[in-house]
C-alpha cells in the first residue's frame, strides 16, 4: 500500500477484518506499506499491522513478494504509480478519483489491460448495505422506470477562510476540489443505480480565492504555516444537471461550504412505482416509498437494512445491530479478494473509474464553456 493516512487506515482495517467476517479463499497479507518519511511510515506499519515498509514506491513495486499494489496517495500520483505497478505485473487497487484527467484514466486502463493484471477502484459507498438494497429494488423493477436522481454531497470543513491550502485545495495535487473529491462519489452512485450519463450542464465556484500556505495535513485536517498565502485554483462547490442514456434526469451538488453538513452524502431516486432515499450519516437505513401501497398508508417508510436477507447483513450481527463507515471498505474488499480468487476485475474497476472521469471532465468543460456537454465529446477527443 502506498500512503498510510486517512484512506490508508480505512484500507488497512478492511484487509485485517475481511477474513474475520467473510469466508474468502484468498486472505490478504499486509506485506509492506510505503511512505516518504521513514520514522512516520515505520510507526504506521507497526500501528496498522504491516510486516515491513519502504520509503520509495518504486522499491515497493519492484519487490517480488507483493501481488497487489494499493494506492492511497493524493490524486496526482495515482496514474504514475498504477501504470508502473501494472507494468511490473502487479494487480492494482486505486483510490478515487482514478486520475487527474480522462486522458490519464484512459492510459491507466490501457496499462492494466495490456499487462493483464486485475484492477479495482475504491468507490466504497456502493457497498453500504442500504445502497446495495436500493440497487436490488431497482433491478427487480420495484421502482419501475427511473425518472429522477437528486444527489448531494455536502461538507463544511474548509469554510474558515484561514483553513490552509492543503493538497485537496491544490490543483496540481488533486485536479479539482469538491468536484473530484465529492461529486465523483455521487457520479459513481448514479452510474451504479441509474445508468450511464449522456450529457451534463455544470456550474463551479471558488468562494475563498486565497488561503494560508500549509504546514502539515492529513485527510480532512491541516495547519497553516505563517502569514504567507497562495491562490486557490480548485472549486469549492460544483453543481450540475444531467441526462442519462435511459431517459432519466439528475441534479448533483457537491460542496465544502454547506455549514452544518459534515459528510452529507445523500440521494433520492424517483421511479414510476416508487422512490428511495439514502443518507450516508444514517447509512444503515433506506427510506422507501411504494406507489402501490394502499393510499391511506402511503408514505416513506424507513427500513433498517440489517435483516439477515439484506446485503452483507448475514456476515455481521443480528437485525438492528448496526454497522458503520469502516464496513463499507470491508464489504468492498470482499469483492476485491473474490476477484483475485476468480481472476476477474471486480466492479467498480478502472473502466468505471474512466467513465466517472469522463463525467467529471464533461462538467468542468460545461462550466467553463457555459453550455451543455455530451459525454461523447469527451470520449471522442481521446478515441
Ligand atoms: N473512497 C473515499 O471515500 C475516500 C475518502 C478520502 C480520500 N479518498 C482518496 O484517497 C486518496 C488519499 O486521500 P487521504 O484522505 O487518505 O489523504 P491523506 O492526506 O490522509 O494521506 C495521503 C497519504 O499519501 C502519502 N503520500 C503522498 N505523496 C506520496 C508519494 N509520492 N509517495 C508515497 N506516499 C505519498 C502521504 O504521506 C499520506 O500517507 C485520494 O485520492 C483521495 O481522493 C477517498
Amino acid at each position: 500500500m502506498v500512503g498510510y493516512k486517512f484512506m490508508g487506515k480505512a484500507h488497512s482495517h478492511a484487509y485485517r477484518d475481511v477474513s474475520f467476517y467473510f469466508d474468502n479463499q484468498v486472505e490478504p497479507v499486509l506485506q509492506a506499506i510505503c511512505g516518504r518519511d521513514q520514522a512516520a511510515v515505520k510507526e504506521a506499519a507497526e500501528k496498522m499491522g504491516w510486516l515491513s515498509y519502504e520509503t520509495d514506491w518504486r522499491a515497493l513495486i519492484a519487490r517480488d513478494d507483493i501481488d497487489l499494489i494499493d494506492i492511497v496517495t493524493p490524486n496526482s500520483s495515482h496514474a504514475e504509480i498504477a501504470i508502473a505497478a501494472a507494468e511490473a505485473g502487479k494487480h492494482v487497487f486505486c483510490e478515487k478519483p482514478l486520475a487527474m484527467t480522462f486522458e490519464q484514466a484512459k492510459r491507466m486502463l490501457a496499462a492494466v489491460e495490456k499487462n493483464n493484471v486485475l484492477h479495482m477502484i475504491n468507490h466504497n459507498y456502493r457497498f453500504a448495505p442500504a445502497v446495495q438494497f436500493a440497487k436490488n429494488l431497482i433491478n427487480s423493477g420495484r421502482l419501475g422506470r427511473i425518472y429522477h436522481i437528486r444527489a448531494i454531497y455536502l461538507q463544511d470543513w474548509i469554510m474558515d477562510p484561514q483553513f490552509p491550502l492543503v493538497w485537496r485545495l491544490s490543483k496540481e495535487a488533486c485536479g479539482s476540489g469538491a468536484h473530484g473529491d465529492l461529486a465523483a462519489h455521487s457520479i459513481d452512485l448514479a452510474r451504479f443505480l441509474v445508468g450511464e450519463f449522456k450529457e451534463v450542464s455544470g456550474l463551479m465556484e471558488t468562494f475563498i480565492k486565497e488561503r494560508p500556505l500549509v504546514e502539515g495535513s492529513s485527510g480532512l485536517s491541516g495547519s497553516a504555516s505563517s502569514s504567507k498565502t497562495g491562490p486557490v485554483h480548485v472549486d469549492d462547490a460544483s453543481l450540475f444537471l444531467a441526462r442519462f442514456e435511459n431517459g432519466a434526469i439528475g441534479t448533483f451538488e457537491a460542496t465544502r461550504f454547506a455549514g452544518g453538513n459534515r459528510n452529507g452524502n445523500r440521494f433520492e431516486i424517483n421511479g414510476e412505482k416508487g422512490s428511495v432515499r439514502w443518507d450516508m450519516e444514517k447509512m444503515n437505513e433506506l427510506d422507501v416509498y411504494f406507489h402501490d401501497d394502499e393510499v391511506n398508508v402511503q408514505g416513506f417508510r424507513t427500513i433498517s437494512c440489517t435483516e439477515e436477507g439484506h446485503p452483507f447483513a448475514a456476515a455481521y450481527w443480528p437485525a438492528g445491530h448496526i454497522i458503520g463507515y469502516e464496513h463499507t471498505f470491508i464489504n468492498l474488499v470482499v469483492e476485491l479478494v473474490k476477484g483475485l480468487e476468480k481472476g476477474e476485475s471486480p466492479a467498480p474497476n478502472f473502466v468505471d473509474g474512466m467513465k466517472n472521469q469522463a463525467v467529471l471532465e464533461a462538467v468542468e468543460r460545461s462550466a467553463s464553456l457555459k453550455r451543455w456537454v455530451a459525454l461523447s465529446e469527451i470520449e471522442s477527443k481521446f478515441s
